[in-house]
């Protein structure tokens, strides 16, 4: 794919010292389909915590970008992240954020699927005989240490096995906390702006002045310890100008609950106008050129 020109500067630019972008490059819709292909589908995404899929039925939807993907429990043993695109003309077959259901439903036109992604009814198609090719595409999925992690690169009719994630010091008993509180924070940011601001104040995700350490998962989420806390933070990028953060609160057992339940909410609301005016640091272009542009393999001999 051919990267806009918006995005070819910051490689013209990087080293030369200071990185002056375009406005396209937080505003351009091929800017962002540029990183939904070579960014944002990196492993690994935090979904959310296991909690989450506690009963059979349970699922949680995930998005990002034009992606969405349902995480379903169909047993204890057997749970599946979905592509969130119907089979028929690529609706969602799930467009609650979460729920229990004993079945996914397209409801555009009526078709049924199993909790494993299989067609079983697909209305008004009686004759759609032969349904075992038809069934949702899987993505690479895995629950370790409570948190449900999807790798948006690695789909395919079965779940394709899922590669080694780094957890680093995110705690061993995270599975059977409780959460204690779970906010969405809507703003109209870019996501790259809210990326720099909360990688660089990871704290602010458990509300305190300090943290011990934090475990980045993949390009779009990570987890801030401190005294035994543990805070999920995920970026939903939904357009150029529009991003979502959700915040997943997972307090060591027995520890006091914190004063603002909505930490990241409340600094967005102070700080919004200075995050859209900041200046990208050079680091960050840093990390994200080589990821937008990949260098390329040397020709073999
Ligand atoms: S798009 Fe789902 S049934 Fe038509």
């Amino acid at each position: 794919m051919e990267l806009p020109d918006s995005i070819k500067a910051i490689g013209d630019q990087l080293g030369g010292g200071d990185v002056t972008p375009a406005p396209e490059l937080f505003e351009a819709y091929d800017v962002f389909a540029a990183e939904m292909g070579q960014i944002f589908t990196q492993p690994w995404l935090a979904v959310d915590h296991a909690s989450r899929l506690g009963v059979d039925g349970d699922y949680v939807r995930a998005d990002v970008g034009s992606r969405s993907v349902v995480v379903v429990r169909e047993t204890a043993d057997q749970i599946h992240a979905l592509r969130n695109a119907c089979l028929h003309a690529g609706y969602r077959v799930c467009e609650a954020e979460s729920g229990r259901a004993e079945h996914l439903y397209c409801q555009y036109h009526g078709w049924y699927y199993a909790l494993d992604g299989r067609l079983t009814d697909p209305m008004l198609r009686p004759k759609l005989a032969d349904r075992s090719r038809f069934r949702l595409p899987r993505f690479a999925m895995q629950i370790q240490r409570g948190l449900i992690l999807v790798d948006l690169s690695a789909v395919g009719p079965e779940a394709p096995p899922a590669g080694p994630v780094e957890l680093g010091a995110i705690p061993e008993d995270l599975g059977e906390r409780i959460v204690s509180g779970r906010q969405r924070t809507k703003t109209t940011q870019n996501w790259k702006r809210l990326r720099q601001f909360l990688w660089a104040a990871p704290e602010l995700a458990l509300g305190v002045d300090g943290i011990d350490s934090v475990v980045e998962l993949g390009p779009l989420s990570f987890v801030a310890l401190r005294d035994g806390d543990a805070a999920l933070v995920r970026l939903v990028p939904r357009f150029p100008g529009q991003t979502d953060i959700e915040l997943v609160q997972m307090p060591a057992p027995g520890s006091a609950p914190r004063v603002d339940d909505d930490p990241i909410g409340d600094a967005l609301r102070e700080h919004g106008d200075n995050i859209a005016a900041a200046p990208l640091a050079h680091g960050f272009y840093g990390w994200y050129w080589p990821l937008i542009a990949p260098p390329e393999a040397p020709a073999a001999s």
